[in-house]
């Protein structure tokens, strides 16, 4: 996992993006470092980390930026797609708002110059059931029509956060 120096055929850009507080730094985490913080602080402005891969002898080195949820960072996060060949569209099942934002975050992605990267929608805190206001159904139709992947992920039980992860990477693949 996540070695700088080692040699890697292909370096891939993705980038994680969604409303705050919908737990993209922990799924980063997970991915990266296998880690999840209860307290985590909201991003300010960008971060990135690194994680390795091997699919078919290829090693894939993916370089995943984490971007600021809040309004305030939006100017700042957008000019980070550039490049970008995946995406991590991420809402919070338990909060309805976020799930509606992804229409916004969609088009904003689609603005980029990117215009094929791969997105893929997952709702995250799969966890939380009992606060659920978005059907993981209603979570599917919407990236169905869109024509774009979808999971339900938590990252706190570290459930499909893997998965996700492999899919963005081998569909780009
Ligand atoms: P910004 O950086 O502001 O855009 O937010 P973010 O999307 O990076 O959210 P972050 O990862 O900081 O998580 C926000 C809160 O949700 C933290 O308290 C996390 O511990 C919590 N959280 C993240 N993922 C999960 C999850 O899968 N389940 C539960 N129950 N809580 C989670
Ligand atoms: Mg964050």
């Amino acid at each position: 996992m996540g070695g700088y120096d080692e040699e890697c055929d292909y370096l891939f850009k993705c980038v994680l993006i969604g409303d705050s507080g919908v737990g993209k730094s922990n799924l980063l985490s997970r991915i990266a470092k296998d880690e999840f913080h209860l307290d985590s602080k909201p991003t300010i402005g960008v971060e990135f980390a690194y994680r390795n891969i091997k699919i078919k002898d290829k090693l894939i080195k993916a370089q995943i930026w984490d971007t600021a949820g809040q309004e305030r960072f939006r100017a700042i996060t957008s000019s980070y797609y550039r490049g970008a060949l995946g995406a991590m569209l991420v809402y919070d099942i338990t909060r309805r708002t976020t799930f509606v934002n992804v229409r916004k975050w969609l088009h904003e992605l689609r603005e980029s110059e990117n215009e094929d990267m791969l997105v893929i929608i997952v709702g995250n805190k799969s966890d939380l059931g009992q606060s659920r206001e978005v059907e993981k159904e209603e979570g599917e139709v919407f990236a169905k029509t869109k024509g774009l992947c979808f999971m339900e992920t938590s990252a706190m039980q570290n459930l499909n956060v893997e998965e996700a992860f492999l899919q963005m990477i081998t569909n780009i693949h």
